[in-house]
């Protein structure tokens, strides 16, 4: 799908509604993330901290359990957001989790507009990898 063809606005105002449901009492930095899958549905998250910080959940991997969890598919297009609703770049984790579901065509929204996953996570280590 051409990044033409998605309703960014859509994907923007679910992120930001998400973000809003965050659980960051100790960063204080919400984030809200939403997706499109292929078969038209949209996934979201938001993160989900924790007292032993480490054991936080990034709002990308609220959005990928959405995803398996309600019937799988790829990633086309993603929208996260901070606290302000602006475009967030996902942490390193994140990116890796995206390319996993949405593979190097799924694209992503920047500041410098949509750009794909290629370019966000470049020579990326992926399934394809692996025998
Ligand atoms: N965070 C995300 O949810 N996704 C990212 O890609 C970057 C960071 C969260 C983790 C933590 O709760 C807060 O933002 C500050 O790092």
């Amino acid at each position: 799908m051409s990044a033409a063809e998605v309703d960014w606005d859509a994907l923007h105002a679910e992120a930001k509604q998400v973000m809003r449901l965050a659980y960051a009492p100790y960063s204080k930095f919400p984030v809200g993330v939403a997706a499109l899958v292929d078969d038209g549905r949209i996934v979201t998250g938001c993160n989900v901290e924790n007292a032993s910080y480490g054991m936080t959940l990034c709002a990308e991997c609220g959005m990928v359990s959405d995803l398996i969890a309600s019937g799988g598919g790829k990633l086309v297009a993603v929208v996260c957001v901070d606290g302000s609703g602006n475009f967030l770049s996902p942490c390193g984790r994140c990116r890796q989790l995206l390319f996993e579901h949405g593979g190097p065509q799924c694209l992503l929204m920047t500041p410098a507009g949509a750009l794909p996953m290629s370019e966000i996570l470049p020579w990326a280590f992926g399934p394809d990898q692996l025998p």
